[in-house]
């Protein structure tokens, strides 16, 4: 597949692409900054480009079989809520006008339910820090859930998502946070990439969300 990844640059972004190009797909990295630093490799280009202007979108897309998105506010600007939701109606757009149907993006764990109507984000614990962020992701879940003529999927990491070993086994759910026997939530960057590029080669959950943990 030829893939477009916004954000690529990112800490999940950077594993997504890896995790493409080990599977010998194409992979145009899209960033604000235009650059990628720490993926080299013959099937990866690197573009500057705004992922919440649609017309970029766009023009990018063309030509690419699936487009995927990373994209998050920088360290320091987490309450940027705009990112997250411009990025969702610009994909949207942008996505529809360049006529290309398939798209998997990185969604929050924030929206996922941990008892019938009670949401991780509803604790009035959640960390203060991330609220913004979680709040945000769950619109944009919400801005997907309305389109029914592109194949989306929105993929929530689990509640913690860092560094860590690629093991290639891993749980994936629906709209329920999974947890393991001590109650924790986890997921590596690289095992999150797994099952993205997954859903991306196979389309097993279109118009659909799903999570991943261990
Ligand atoms: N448990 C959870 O729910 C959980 C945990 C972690 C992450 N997440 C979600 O995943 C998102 C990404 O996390 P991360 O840690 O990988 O973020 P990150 O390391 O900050 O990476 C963000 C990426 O987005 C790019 N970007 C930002 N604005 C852009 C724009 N307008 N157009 C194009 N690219 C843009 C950045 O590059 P430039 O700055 O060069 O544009 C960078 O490549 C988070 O914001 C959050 O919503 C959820």
């Amino acid at each position: 597949m030829k893939v477009l990844l916004f954000g690529a640059s990112g800490n999940i972004g950077r594993a997504i692409a890896q995790e493409l190009l080990t599977r010998g797909h194409t992979v145009t990295g899209v960033t604000r900054r235009g650059t990628v630093d720490g993926v080299d490799h013959d099937q990866f280009t690197s573009t500057a480009g705004d992922a919440t202007d649609p017309t970029t979108v766009a023009s990018l897309a063309d030509g690419h079989d699936a487009v995927a998105c990373a994209v998050g506010p920088a360290v320091g600007r987490e309450d940027d809520r705009e990112i997250i939701v411009g990025t969702a109606r610009s994909l949207i757009e942008g996505l529809r006008k360049a006529g290309v149907r398939r798209l998997v993006t990185i969604g929050g764990a924030g929206s996922l339910e941990v008892a019938p109507g009670k949401r991780v984000l509803d604790d009035p614990n959640f960390p203060a820090m991330w609220r913004a962020n979680a709040e945000a992701q769950s619109e944009a879940l919400g801005l997907y859930r309305d389109v029914t003529d592109l194949d989306w999927t929105y993929i929530s990491p689990a509640a913690h998502i860092g560094e860590g070993p690629r093991t290639g086994a891993f749980r994936v759910g629906g709209d329920q946070l999974l947890t393991d026997d001590n109650g924790k939530s986890d997921i590596s960057y690289a095992d999150y990439a797994v099952a993205f590029v997954d859903e991306l080669e196979r389309s097993t959950a279109v118009r659909r969300r799903i999570t991943v943990a261990y």
